[in-house]
């Protein structure tokens, strides 16, 4: 392990059976209350995507958000939410995805991309990757450019990466 996934696996607290009973929940509100980890962090997720024409950062809610913000920011691009149903108020594309502990339906704006843009998709965390997947098709269905997909937190053995991978999706995540 390299001294930065030890650093941000330290940040990160473990949770059994939560929020069902045989999950370990992997909680990064501690990552994100360590200054130097959250930095660490989010520079290590954006330094691939710096200078390349990046226009947007669409996070998926609501880890994703607080990740998505900070690495827009940082990549001077616009920030997209793809957000849990019911959420957003003008026109939306939706889909409906199960996740690691359940089903669920997110949505976006229609017009928070233009064909063509060029968008980094961003989570906490890829488990079975049904959500990540689906925000992957609404962000297509709209014409995003999606040019990699990046996770602190990836699970390997629930095939997530896997996933994303074989729909032609880069992925990049920090610990494993
Ligand atoms: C968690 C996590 C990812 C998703 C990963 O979100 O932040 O979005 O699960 O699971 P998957 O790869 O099996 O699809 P959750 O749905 O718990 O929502 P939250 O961020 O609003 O808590
Ligand atoms: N989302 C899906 N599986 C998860 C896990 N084990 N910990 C945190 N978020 C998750």
């Amino acid at each position: 392990m390299s001294t930065l996934e030890n650093e941000l696996v330290a940040a990160i607290r473990n949770i059994p059976d939560y929020p069902k009973p045989g999950v370990m929940f992997r909680d990064i509100t501690t990552l994100l209350g360590n200054p130097r980890a959250f930095r660490r962090a989010v520079d290590e997720l954006v330094h691939p995507y710096a200078g390349i024409g990046i226009s947007k950062v669409a996070g998926i809610e609501a880890r994703g958000f607080i990740l998505g913000g900070a690495m827009a920011h940082q990549l001077s691009t616009g920030f997209v939410p793809i957000r849990k149903k019911g959420k957003l108020p003008h026109e939306t594309v939706r889909i409906a995805y199960s996740l690691e502990y359940g089903v669920d339906e997110m949505e976006m704006h229609k017009d928070a991309i233009k064909p063509g843009e060029k968008v980094i998709l961003v989570d906490d965390l890829i488990a079975t990757g049904g959500t990540a997947e689906a925000a992957v098709k609404l962000l297509r269905q709209i014409g995003a450019d999606i040019v990699a997909a990046c996770f602190v937190i990836d699970l390997p053995e629930l095939g997530g990466r896997k996933k994303l991978e074989a729909l032609g999706v880069e992925v990049r995540t920090l610990v494993a």
